[in-house]
């Protein structure tokens, strides 16, 4: 095929130079030659010497030679002797010339004779050189908001070629987005420009490749090819778009603070800083703004405060996304917050009646309690209790409303104060429950009366007390409060022995301390009964009374009194003592009484002095006088005795009286009986006796007219009046006695009693042949007996009559 090719070539070649010749022929003696470029050394351009007309050795014989003009290559040398030119070497056209005409001039030099002739060598282009761009790969970068119809110019491809060898087209391989322009500049050089026909996507395509081809106009033609390398340019065409329009979350009121409530996220198409994506509230109430934070970088809700249900149930937030350049975007977040049982009920005490009197009825409605919870539905159903220890009780009455009711009666003074506890559960799980103390005081009403300690008091007083001396002391206990409780005391008013009680006794109203007023007399009487009173101070008062039983206690105050031998210093009062009388036998008795009672009229009798001492003896208790031996003939006639009666009260009293005796038979011989009287040098001690006896007298005598009197005016009955004379021998001499019996009474006739030992219960009047059973054990009897006759006064018991028996003589 080469062979082919070169053979028409060379035909071509053929067909020039013919042509040329013909042509350069009727150019005289100037040579115009025309080849193209790149032909082989040694190729003919023509035969110079035919063109001259010369034989073929006529330009050896004239030494032609040809010369390039300017340069020192030849391209062609002249072959002398065939006369043709021939291609030296190989001539490029695009070397020699680039893009101008291009042409060789040689000079035929011919000597004998000279000759000059040009030989122009015309220098034709052939095809040789394809289009070629500058770089394999153009690189463009285009932004994607570039609008349809925008222009990008591109690198011109080169060909070294001229004319229609040049570029003469460039072609775009199959795309979506571009096409090509093809233009041609003043020198008629073509370039091209891309056209974006459809926009681009930067999201869609990031890159595209785009196969671009120049072609030349050169037969064969030629073309060269480069990629265009496009990279589509972000722009921030994307706003942030969020993964949801409406968040919906769930959160426990209780969530701590950070705990993660959501993430919100949004994705920006866009690249780098306009696909950056930076998040916020945008509307947002003030209070979930308190609540909750949004990391701006990753979208974190997070919980930035005490989320509470009980006040409020839900929160709306709307999230911004927005891209760095300040596309936005927004989301709906919606919170709902659950209830948790995290309130306990609370307990209102709306009203209470404190304190409350103890006299309240079962019943009583003492307070109103509300119970409150803010947690919703379960958790909001309560129950509330009391402690099971008091007396008192809840009765649901309106909704979540209480009563609080007695139910037992109340006593303030066995309890006062009440702590009421109660406890208010709700329904949530685990349940809360709370709890109240209510302080309730039970108030106090007077519904104690003042109690005596003792249900009855003895007090006893020892006679000749001192006026204003205590008595003894009552105290009454009231449990009730304050006034109610104080207690005052009084005496009931009564009499005593025809006497206001008030001038015996008086009472300290405070202290419950009885005082004597005046002077107790035992001899008088013996024991009285007093009611005393305790009151309250209440509003009305109450009272009790008690009774104090006083009795009065024996002092020795009286001094034995001696009945027989009268005191009166009567010498007469002479005993006759038989001259036979023997040893033992009884000759007199000393009759003696004492007003004080027990011990203090527990009467001894002594000889103190006498005529012939051994002779006489005394009964210590009795008061008989007996011969201690036989009386003699020897023995004087007249013997005297000084005899002591003494009682045994503490310090004891006593009294002497004397004694004559005679020791005769026969009453005639009784010589001066006035001077044996006489004759005693106890003058001074009778007289005193006779004081004693009289002043006693007067004072029975008036205190007997006295009772007497009471006892008619009590009775109104007409009594037995005693013969107040002290004549003690009619006195003694009725062998019968008297007695007073406990009721007062004079059961006999005769009371000797009345007056002489008034108070007194035992007698010591003792006569041995007159003692009588009924007087032996009632004079024995020392002891005290309850005062329960109704006189105010007792002057005598059954114990304490005595006897007075004289028949001795
Ligand atoms: C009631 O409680 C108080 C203390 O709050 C206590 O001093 C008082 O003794 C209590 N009373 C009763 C009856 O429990
Ligand atoms: C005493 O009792 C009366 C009712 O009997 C009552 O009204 C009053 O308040 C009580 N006084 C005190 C100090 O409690
Ligand atoms: C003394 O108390 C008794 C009951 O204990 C009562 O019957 C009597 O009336 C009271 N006397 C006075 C004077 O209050």
């Amino acid at each position: 095929m080469k062979a082919a090719l070169s053979g028409l070539l060379f035909s071509r070649k053929m067909l020039w130079v013919a042509f040329l010749m013909l042509r350069l022929w009727g150019c005289h003696g100037d040579f115009t030659y025309s080849i193209p470029e790149e032909m082989k050394p040694g190729a003919v351009v023509g035969n110079i010497a035919r063109d001259l007309g010369l034989d073929n050795g006529g330009l050896s014989l004239r030494s032609a030679r040809i010369e390039l003009k300017g340069s020192r290559k030849r391209y062609c040398d002249l072959n002398l002797k065939t006369g043709e030119l021939m291609i030296a070497e190989k001539i490029d056209r695009e070397e020699m010339c680039g893009s101008k005409t291009c042409s060789l001039k040689y000079e035929l030099v011919m000597e004998s004779p000279l000759e000059l002739h040009e030989i122009i060598l015309q220098i034709q282009d052939i095809n040789d050189n394809s289009p070629h761009f500058p770089s394999d790969e153009i690189k463009l970068s285009i932004p994607e908001s570039a609008v349809k119809g925008a222009r990008f110019s591109l690198d011109m491809a080169k060909d070294s070629d001229v004319g229609r060898n040049r570029v003469q087209s460039y072609t775009l391989g199959r795309n979506d987005h571009f096409s090509i322009s093809v233009h041609s500049n003043a020198d008629g050089v073509k370039y091209s420009e891309l056209v974006l026909d459809k926009e681009l996507d930067r999201e869609e395509q990031q890159e595209l490749s785009l196969l671009l081809t120049a072609v030349d106009g050169g037969s064969p033609q030629r073309s060269g090819s480069a990629t265009i390398h496009v990279t589509v340019l972000d722009a921030n065409d994307n706003r942030p778009v969020f993964s949801q329009p409406v968040y919906k979350v769930s959160l426990s009121e209780d969530s701590p603070v950070s705990t993660l409530v959501l993430t919100v996220s949004a994705v920006d198409a866009d690249e780098g800083a306009n696909g950056e994506v930076t998040y916020a509230f945008s509307l947002v109430s003030d209070k979930a703004a308190r609540l909750f934070t949004i990391d701006n970088v990753n979208g974190e809700i997070k919980v930035a405060g005490p989320v509470d249900y009980e006040d409020e149930t839900d929160y709306e937030i709307t999230v911004q996304a927005k891209d760095g350049v300040g596309l936005a975007s927004s989301a709906k977040v919606i919170i709902d917050v659950t209830d948790v049982n995290d309130n306990a009920p609370v307990i209102y005490v709306k009203s209470l009646k404190n304190p409350v009197p103890e006299n309240a009825a079962v019943g009583t409605e003492v307070g109103i309690i509300n119970v409150q919870d803010d947690d919703s539905e379960g958790n909001y159903q309560m129950s509330c209790t009391i402690q099971q220890n008091v007396p008192f009780k809840l009765i649901s009455s309106i909704k979540n409303y209480y009563s609080l009711v007695t139910t037992g009666e109340l006593d303030r003074e066995e309890i006062a104060d009440y702590n009421i506890t109660i406890i208010a559960t709700d329904g949530g799980s685990p349940p809360l429950s709370s709890s109240k103390i209510i302080k309730l005081s039970v108030s106090d009403v007077n519904d104690n009366p003042p109690v005596f300690e003792e249900q009855s008091y003895s007090a006893y007083v020892s006679e000749n007390n001192k006026p204003g001396s205590s008595v003894c002391s009552v105290t009454a206990r009231d449990p009730d409060w304050r006034q109610n409780g104080t207690v005052f005391y009084s005496l009931l008013p009564s009499e005593v022995n025809g006497v206001p009680l008030s001038s015996y006794l008086s009472i300290n109203g405070d202290t419950g301390m009885i005082h004597a007023v005046r002077a107790f007399d035992y001899e008088q009487f013996r024991s009285f009964k007093v009611q005393v009173v305790a009151r309250d101070n209440g509003s009305p008062p109450l009272s009790s009374n008690v009774t104090v039983s006083v009795f009065i206690t024996d002092e020795n105050d009286n001094s034995p009194q001696i009945l027989y031998p009268t005191p009166e210093g009567n010498s007469f009062m002479t005993e006759m003592v038989p001259k036979a009388a023997l040893s033992g036998s009884l000759l007199s008795k000393v009759i003696a009484v004492d007003a004080d009672s027990g011990q203090n009229a527990w009467l001894s009798y002594q000889i103190v002095k006498s005529t012939d001492p051994g002779l006489f003896t005394i009964g210590v208790h009795s008061g008989e006088i007996r011969a201690q031996r036989d009386i003699s003939e020897s023995d004087s006639m007249k013997q005297n005795l000084v005899i002591s009666v003494k009682d045994n009260g503490q310090p004891s009293l006593s009294t002497t009286c004397a004694v004559y005796l005679l020791i005769s038979d026969n009453l005639a011989e009784v010589p001066e009986l006035k001077d044996m009287s006489y004759e005693e040098n106890n003058s001074k001690l009778t007289s005193y006796l006779i004081i004693a006896l009289v002043s006693v007298s007067t004072f029975f005598l008036t205190f007997i007219i006295l009772i007497i009197a009471v006892r008619l005016c009590h009775r109104r009955k007409p009594r037995l009046l005693f013969d107040g004379a002290v004549a003690i021998p009619s006195a003694y001499l009725p062998p019968n006695y008297a007695d007073v019996d406990g009721t007062g009474t004079l059961r006999s006739t005769y009371n000797y009693d009345a007056y002489m030992t008034t108070g007194s219960r035992t007698s010591d009047f003792k006569f041995v042949q007159s003692y009588n059973d009924n007087t032996l054990s009632a004079g024995n009897t020392l002891q005290k007996h309850p005062l329960d006759n109704s006189d105010c006064l007792d002057f005598t018991d059954a114990g304490s009559k005595f006897s007075t028996l004289v028949n001795v003589f």
